[in-house]
């Protein structure tokens, strides 16, 4: 068996604290949000929280870092630097690799801050100009394919969506690597089956077809603010798709405490092994191994 490698995934860090908003920042969809954010969302999204999950997962010295989306909560103009600045504090972007979620592109007049913001830490390695998706970055045997489901919605909707466009590209990105003996993981915002008509991706059906197809190893995903695992069919073997919790969540309602998840990944002669450790914050804000698990 080749020496493992270790990628790290947390989600929907939601940063703390929100910027004082100026009244014409706040109208249509961030009105609500606004509210929803100073009567609830603050109380369980918590700094130290994630301040604590991310001085355990770099302890652990993942190889490579990957954050799903969820970065901001309103898309304000003055959530992205703070943003960035946290951030770089997590790693470089050799090192770690970014998605946007529904929050980053809250609403149209900033929805494509997000991209501009984390060009680096979003670039495919093709080096193209400027931020495009879906993008290939190879880190090590991975092969991080990374797309975007976030757009505005209407209010109290936070559905995502790729488009026909993406799909196709993403369509060929797998069909290149399919060649290849890249361990392909799949980043994206929204998990690929929701029961919620207001939280689901509304093409999942045609990106599913699209991996039935192509295949990949592993789909991560956020969103949900959850621990999931769902299997879905690949072109020739059944793919694990893990969504984690909120990086900053306290646990919450039916929410649980934030945590993130590593997987160390291996080539066993002609397949992959993949096997996920799941770490997690307790009531003392002190982050401890959940579970273990075999994928492949
Ligand atoms: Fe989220
Ligand atoms: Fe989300």
């Amino acid at each position: 068996m080749t020496a493992a490698f270790t990628l790290a995934h947390l989600s929907d860090p939601h940063l703390p604290p929100l910027p004082a908003a100026r009244l014409r920042d706040l109208a249509g969809k961030r009105a609500l949000g606004y509210l929803n954010w100073t009567r609830n969302r603050h109380k369980y999204h918590r700094r130290e929280v994630l301040d604590a999950l991310v001085a355990d997962m770099k302890a652990q010295q993942p190889d490579h870092i990957a954050v799903t989306g969820d970065l901001v909560n309103l898309a304000l103009e003055a959530e992205f630097a703070p943003a960035r600045t946290w951030l770089e504090s997590v790693g470089t972007p050799q090192n770690v690799t970014v998605i946007p979620g529904n929050h980053d592109a809250y609403v149209r007049g900033t929805r494509h801050r997000f991209a501009g913001t984390f060009e680096k830490y979003l670039r495919g390695d093709a080096g193209a100009d400027g931020a495009t998706f879906p993008f290939v970055r190879r880190r090590g045997p991975l092969a991080l394919v990374g797309v975007s489901s976030a757009v505005p919605t209407a209010p109290l909707m936070a559905t995502g969506r790729l488009g026909r466009a993406q799909l196709d590209a993403l369509d060929g990105h797998l069909a290149q690597l399919s060649t290849d003996e890249a361990f392909r993981v799949l980043l994206v915002h929204h998990p690929l089956h929701s029961d919620s008509r207001i939280k689901r991706l509304t093409d999942a059906k045609a990106l599913r077809a699209v991996l039935k197809a192509r295949g990949v190893d592993l789909i991560l995903h956020g969103h949900d603010h959850i621990h999931s695992t769902m299997w879905f069919e690949g072109a020739d073997r059944r793919i694990p798709a893990i969504g984690v919790p909120s990086a900053s969540a306290l646990a919450h309602r039916h929410y649980p405490a934030a945590a993130y998840n590593l997987f160390s990944i291996a080539r066993d002669g002609n397949q992959w092994r993949c096997v996920q450790t799941v770490r997690g914050i307790d009531a003392d804000f002190r982050v401890q191994q959940i579970k273990q698990v075999a994928l492949t």
